[in-house]
C-alpha cells in the first residue's frame, strides 16, 4: 500500500525515532509499504518517519528499481565507519521542490538488521553513502534543510512557511 509522504513541518519528521524492539509482521508490512511508496514517488530512499511512523527503519534503492540487488531495508541502523567528504546537490521527498548542496562523508558503513531481522553490514560510497546519511538524519529527526546554514536555510524555510500559509504545502 502506498502511504502518504509527510512534508517538512510535520512533527514526526522533526523528532528522533525509536528503535524497533521486535521485527513483527507489522514491521514487515511497513517495510513493504515504504518500498512501494519510495518507488511510486519516485525516490532513492525513504525513512519510516516520512510516512508518519517514529521507528528506526529506512529503505533505499539508488537504482530506483532498475537493479533488484540495490534494494536495501535497514532496521535500527548504526554508523560503523564514516570518512571522506563529498559536496553534491540533495533533495528530499518531504521537501519537494527544494534542493541544496550538502557536505557529507563520501564513504560510510552501516550495521543493523535486514527486513527479516538478520544482522547486516553494508558499505556505501558516493551516492549510496549520501543516501544512507540522509536517511539516518531522518531517523534522528533531521531533514537536509537542517544541515544548511544562514541565508540558504532561512530562504528555504521562509518559502515553505509561505507555501503552508497559502495551503500549498
Ligand atoms: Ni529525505
Amino acid at each position: 500500500m502506498i502511504r502518504p509522504i509527510l512534508r517538512h513541518g510535520a512533527e514526526v519528521l522533526h523528532a528522533p525515532a525509536a528503535p524497533v524492539v521486535d521485527v513483527t509482521p507489522d514491521v514487515q508490512t511497513l517495510i513493504d509499504d515504504m518500498i512501494q511508496t519510495m518507488y511510486a514517488a519516485p525516490g532513492i530512499g525513504l525513512a519510516a518517519t516520512q510516512v508518519g511512523v517514529a521507528k528506526r527503519i529506512f529503505v533505499a534503492d539508488i537504482s530506483v528499481g532498475r537493479n533488484a540487488a540495490d534494494l536495501v531495508a535497514f532496521i535500527n541502523p548504526e554508523f560503523v565507519e564514516r570518512d571522506g567528504m563529498q559536496l553534491e546537490d540533495e533533495g528530499c521527498l518531504s521537501v519537494p521542490g527544494f534542493n541544496a548542496t550538502v557536505a557529507r562523508p563520501s564513504r560510510v558503513v552501516l550495521k543493523g538488521l535486514d527486513r527479516h531481522g538478520h544482522e547486516q553490514t553494508i558499505e556505501g560510497t558516493g551516492l549510496l553513502a549520501r543516501c544512507f546519511q540522509h536517511e539516518m538524519d531522518h531517523l534522528d529527526g533531521m531533514v537536509f534543510v537542517d544541515r544548511l546554514r544562514g541565508l540558504q536555510k532561512d530562504l528555504i524555510v521562509r518559502k515553505i512557511k509561505k507555501l503552508a500559509r497559502l495551503g500549498k504545502w
